[in-house]
């Protein structure tokens, strides 16, 4: 976060004065409709045309979210990056921020804003959290399922992440490269977009010793995931939540909390309020406050940090990190400055209370 910064009252006032005029013309009902019901189709769409050639590999993750891994790991990990040169990955971490897109991605938006050239622990423990946890009987028959389902991709692991709406794999492989020498870890991964999955299970470092690839549509609750509830140690959620209707996310967050294991994190980047991406966005665009639809049928929606500290915590999660990244990034070749806003969150579920004792914690369970 070094280079975080801060905007002018001015800078935030004409960024609010951009927003409101770009999104007074809304887009009409039935494309509106339309674009909820055949979102998937609209991402498969996007696969078929640019492959795996567009976000960039997402190499930031470790420094970012050191909790996608075991803690052991965690600490192998940084002394194997400081031993060897040190300051490859800070200065991979602020490039990559600097473009979330490869140069296939730099055109890509320029098209479809609409004629816009946008390129786009000591965790903290909550008591009645967690006893609402204890008194959920979901919680209390996990063993029970996890007998029924005993055989599932993973079900050796003893640290499992998730990640949704991978997309081609980018999150996907820098986190196989380090999984793969970690034993007893196991990486799930789903998109809704068929093509996306098809990308990351053809891809030479796929291995399902490691990992397990499958479709699946997060807004769809009755849809069951290939494993058990409260089995995740981690759930990591980059630019997806916001290409989902306002209306559903609150649904898709409760779903995904009941996939963690008490004491399990869910690290959360996606876009913030006024960053460049939609200030850029022309009349026309928009479909909801705060939420448009690129040319390509791709929708993707604005945070502040209150809304989506508010989604989490409804869903029973604690906070471990909520903040706004404010950067600038500046295009030399094109003399073009950019404003970018992300919010990165990482919120926990909360320890299960000992029984014996309610003042203290289980220890995080290693379900297997
Ligand atoms: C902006 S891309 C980000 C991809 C990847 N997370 C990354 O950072 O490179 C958003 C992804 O979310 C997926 N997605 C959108 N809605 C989804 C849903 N309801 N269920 C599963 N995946 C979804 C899209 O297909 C797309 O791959």
């Amino acid at each position: 976060m070094g280079d975080h910064m801060q905007w002018s009252q001015e800078e935030e006032e004409n960024a609010k004065k951009k927003a409101a005029e770009n999104s007074l013309v809304k887009v009409q009902w039935e494309d509106q409709d339309k674009y909820e019901r055949e979102a998937s189709k609209y991402w498969n769409e996007f696969y078929k045309t640019h492959k795996n050639n567009f976000f960039k590999d997402r190499n930031w993750l470790f420094l970012e979210f050191p909790e996608i891994l075991p803690e052991k790991r965690r600490e192998e990990l940084q002394t194997e990056q400081r031993s060897s040169k040190h300051t490859k990955i800070n200065s991979t971490n602020s490039f990559s921020h600097k473009n979330e897109t490869s140069e296939e991605g730099e055109k890509y938006w320029k098209k479809n804003y609409g004629g816009g050239s946008a390129s786009v622990q000591g965790y903290v423990y909550n008591k009645n959290q967690a006893k609402s946890l204890t008194d959920n009987p979901q919680g209390k028959n996990c063993g029970e399922e996890l007998g029924r389902l005993e055989s599932f991709p993973g079900s050796d692991a003893t640290y499992r992440i998730l990640e949704v709406g991978c997309g081609a794999g980018n999150s996907v492989f820098p986190i196989l490269k380090v999984l793969c020498n970690t034993p007893g870890t196991f990486l799930y991964c789903c998109d809704f977009a068929s093509g996306a999955v098809e990308l990351v299970k053809s891809h030479s470092s796929y291995n399902s010793a490691w990992c397990s690839a499958f479709v699946h549509d997060v807004c769809d609750d009755a849809l069951p995931y290939p494993f058990p509830d409260e089995i995740l140690d981690v759930i990591l959620l980059v630019f997806v939540l916001s290409t989902i209707h306002p209306d559903r996310m609150q649904g898709v967050v409760n779903r995904l909390a009941k996939l963690l294991k008490p004491g399990g994190m869910l690290l959360f980047r996606d876009y913030g309020r006024y960053d460049t991406a939609q200030l850029r966005f022309k009349k026309g665009h928009c479909l909801s406050e705060n939420f448009y639809v690129r040319g390509d049928g791709t929708r993707v929606y604005f945070f502040t940090k209150d809304e989506v500290w508010n989604m989490f915590n409804l869903a029973g999660l604690t906070e471990v990190q909520n903040l706004v990244d404010r950067r600038l990034q500046v295009n030399r070749k094109k003399k073009v400055k950019m404003q970018r806003v992300w919010i990165q969150s990482k919120f926990q579920k909360p320890l299960l209370l000992s029984l014996n004792n309610p003042e203290e914690t289980t220890e995080r369970h290693h379900y297997r």
